[in-house]
């Protein structure tokens, strides 16, 4: 498993950690480069981080007038539909802190359609846009200063998920893809892009990762099982887990 693991005992303590990381790579990238970029994760479990990012010993204390904020991945739903990411981002912390608008960088924009030809010219222009905004890696990917990620119970990330093609792009730094097992579209961040990252955080909390965590530390597990294995940045990859995601994996280990 690569990466650095720590566990904790509860998900408020996990979000004080990931909080605490946020807040010192936003000081390090505005002190070297002058700005933040940073792609945000979907899902559930990171809405309390980015509420706890809300009060004012954290809020007041991070630099919104030079963060850019992202999406790992976005369903291709409308902005205010209770499945998008960019809605539960903005409810849970992008409208309560002082970031300028323009500076919110939605993924998805059904007015190019939510078919095929639609999702894929949204991946182009998201591209696009993070090739103009973010500096480049050494293999020409656009470079994140923090990418959060989270993880299924099927070993996905972002909306890079198990059988689909996308977990094999070499060169998008973002793409769009039909995920039969849901039947819906995607867009997501490619692993490229992901292992450009200077910095990747994963939050699993919750039993229901459990037996998944405990096979991705083992090291029976073939390192190409499960989508979220391959990520692996150049950067700096931290797992964050709570004592229920983490509770197989002290057995594993100890048998
Ligand atoms: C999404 C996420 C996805 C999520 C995992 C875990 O758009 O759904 O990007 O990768 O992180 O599915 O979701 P939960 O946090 O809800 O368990």
């Amino acid at each position: 498993m690569n990466g650095y693991l720590q566990v904790f005992d509860d998900v408020a303590r996990l979000n004080e950690a990931v909080a605490h990381q946020w807040r010192l790579i936003a000081d390090a990238a505005v002190r070297d480069r002058g700005v933040f970029h940073i792609a945000l994760a979907g899902g559930s479990t990171p809405r309390k981080l980015y509420e706890r990012l809300v009060q004012p010993d954290y809020c007041d204390g991070l630099p919104w007038n030079l963060t850019h904020v992202y999406f790992g991945d976005e369903r291709c739903v409308p902005q205010d539909h209770a499945d998008s990411n960019y809605r539960m981002a903005s409810e849970a912390l992008l409208s309560h802190v002082p970031i300028p608008p323009s500076q919110v960088h939605a993924m998805f924009d059904p007015s190019l359609g939510v078919k095929k030809n639609g999702v894929e010219k949204n991946a182009d222009n998201y591209a696009a846009l993070l090739a103009d905004q973010l500096p480049a890696s050494s293999s020409g990917q656009p470079m994140f200063d923090l990418i959060l990620l989270g993880m299924g119970d099927d070993g996905h990330t972002a909306s890079l998920f198990p059988g689909t093609t996308i977990l094999d792009e070499t060169n998008r730094a973002v793409a769009a893809q039909f995920v039969r097992k849901l039947d819906v579209w995607r867009m997501s961040l490619t692993f490229p892009t992901i292992n450009a990252a200077r910095n990747v955080a994963i939050l699993v909390a919750g039993e229901g990762k459990a037996h998944r965590m405990a096979e991705i530390a083992s090291s029976e597990t073939s390192k190409s099982r499960y989508p979220i294995q391959r990520v692996n940045p150049t950067g700096r990859l931290d797992w964050y887990l709570d004592h229920d995601a983490a509770q197989y994996i002290a057995r594993e280990a100890d048998a």
